[in-house]
């Protein structure tokens, strides 16, 4: 097969914050995954595990959400901050995890954590069983720099400086644990909350830096989907629209109907359907940013024309990633482990996501640790990286690069690809999705390159994973890319192998 790059086609710019992660107070995400207490035997710094806070800083997740997901609709940000053995407890049945909550790891210390690994922090507040009075207090805590009293309660614990929290999330999966609302329902609740945002600006006139996110649709359900978004867009239009920036769409890959079929055993089928299932999301994007562009064109124009018009929403998608059969019943909540064949759907999405820079600002993974599509597995005192940590972590060089115009996938083979250039970096990203066959790719670029690196993480055994104490069975190892000549490479791709390679253009 040949594939032709063409440097000069781009798309866009591919946001760093399209790489984000979601961590969340369920199962052993948060509590044991990452945090396990100053006074815990697991190495930790503060209370973060130090294991996992390294790894952590060697991916640098650009966009770090919390506290939730289900679990941030009834979360009280008070229960989690000032000294920790004066923290309530509480009982914490999100997704059944069934633990008690001792709320150890709060606002300060979650702000902490995104300071240390480079992250935006996103929080998304409590919108079912909470207050508009408690969300705007939140924000002052976390933002105000006039020495209010929350400001000054901040200082006392320890951070004198306001940290600055741009993102917030105005109700999540409204649709579901979020209050089973309706549109209408929600754009009512959704335009109280919005308008009590406070600005943190100090002069009139200045721009907010303050981005309200509000909940979008359940991206799993094709007919929902749409009328949802359509309906909200048609209550907004009613009157006068309230602050919104970004519009979070989430869209888990369901994996749970078959039962030949979990994280670790599956069939051919299973296999592509899989891979097929994680490719739904792009026909998500595309409708969904269809229908907000035709949304924003039915707002009425105002009768005085100071009044605001809302003129543009970011697409978001705040959740991805695969869901297998056997997370419903695992204990810890939520859990699974990751195969190639997950490693391979993490390096799709990401390519769709990459390609739809035009139209996705930022997204995030569903969960980091322990949870779902996982980066990081622990147990005990081991953690391991699975094969999706590595694969964000061979996708960094995407970050902040312009998206090059290609299809998704040879016509002939099952090789997906994508590419990226910055400056006079190429990067092209090369997924054989065929189980028992490697492929020969020609590249062609639209101008002479020297080959730099060829990273490929690929599995013999599909059914293989890493295991927390146990000698890691996927890792990515460096290939030779010895063919390059002018303007043309040979590539041999291993079978289920995600590969990234690297270009430069020859000067
Ligand atoms: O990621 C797990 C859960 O999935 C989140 O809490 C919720 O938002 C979604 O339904």
């Amino acid at each position: 097969m040949a594939i032709q790059i063409n440097t000069k086609d781009t798309i866009g710019k591919i946001q760093p914050e399209l790489h984000g992660q979601f961590i969340e107070f369920l199962g052993s995400c948060i509590d044991d995954g990452l945090w396990v207490g100053e006074d815990s035997p697991i190495a930790n710094e503060c209370g973060i595990r130090v294991d996992v806070l390294n790894a952590l800083k060697r991916l640098q997740p650009p966009m770090l959400r919390w506290p939730g997901g289900c679990y941030a609709d009834r979360y009280h940000w008070r229960d989690g901050i000032g000294p920790r053995d004066h923290r309530p407890v509480t009982f914490n049945e999100n997704f059944g995890t069934y633990e008690l909550d001792r709320h150890q790891f709060g606002t300060d210390e979650f702000l902490n954590l995104c300071e240390q690994v480079g992250a935006q922090p996103w929080i998304s507040v409590n919108m079912l069983t909470g207050t508009p009075r408690e969300m705007v207090e939140w924000m002052e805590y976390c933002n105000r720099r006039e020495p209010t009293t929350l400001a000054q309660e901040r200082a006392k614990n320890g951070h004198p400086e306001p940290y600055h929290v741009r993102y917030w999330g105005i109700g999540n999966e409204v649709w579901g644990g979020g209050g089973t609302l309706t549109p209408e329902a929600y754009v009512d609740q959704y335009r109280r909350f919005s308008s009590a945002i406070p600005s943190f600006t100090r002069v009139i006139g200045e721009q907010s830096d303050m981005y309200a996110i509000a909940s979008g649709p359940d991206g799993n359900k094709p007919n929902e989907r749409v009328n949802w978004t359509k309906d909200l867009f048609d209550e907004l239009a009613r009157y006068r629209q309230p602050k919104i920036n970004g519009y979070d769409a989430h869209f888990y890959n369901w994996n749970i109907t078959h039962e030949d079929d979990t994280s670790t055993k599956y069939t051919k089928e299973g296999w592509s359907r899989l891979i097929k299932g994680c490719l739904e999301l792009e026909d998500e994007i595309l409708r969904q940013s269809q229908m907000i562009q035709k949304g924003l064109a039915g707002m009425p124009l105002p009768e005085v024309a100071a009044d605001p018009r809302l003129q543009h929403i970011d697409l978001i998608v705040g959740e991805w990633g695969n869901w297998h059969r056997d997370a419903t019943v695992a204990r810890p909540a939520l859990y699974q482990q990751a195969t190639i064949r997950d490693a391979i759907t993490t390096a799709l999405t990401l390519d769709v996501l990459q390609r739809n820079c035009d139209t996705v600002s930022m997204a995030c993974n569903a969960q980091t640790i322990n949870v779902l599509n996982a980066l990081i597995l622990t147990d005990g005192e081991n953690m391991a990286l699975t094969p999706n940590y590595h694969v964000f972590e061979m996708y960094k060089v995407h970050r902040g690069a312009m998206a090059i115009r290609l299809p998704r996938q040879d016509e002939e083979s099952k090789v997906y690809q994508f590419a990226s250039v910055k400056d006079n970096d190429i990067t092209v990203d090369l997924i054989n999705a065929c189980t028992d066959k490697g492929v020969d790719v020609d590249l062609a670029f639209d101008s002479p390159v020297k080959a730099q690196s060829m990273i490929s993480l690929a599995s013999n055994d599909l059914y293989a994973c890493n295991v927390p104490g146990e000698r890691p069975r996927l890792a990515p190892t460096h290939e030779a890319l010895t063919s390059v000549q002018g303007t043309k490479v040979t590539v041999a791709l291993k079978p289920a192998s995600v590969n990234t390679l690297r270009f430069k253009i020859a000067a």
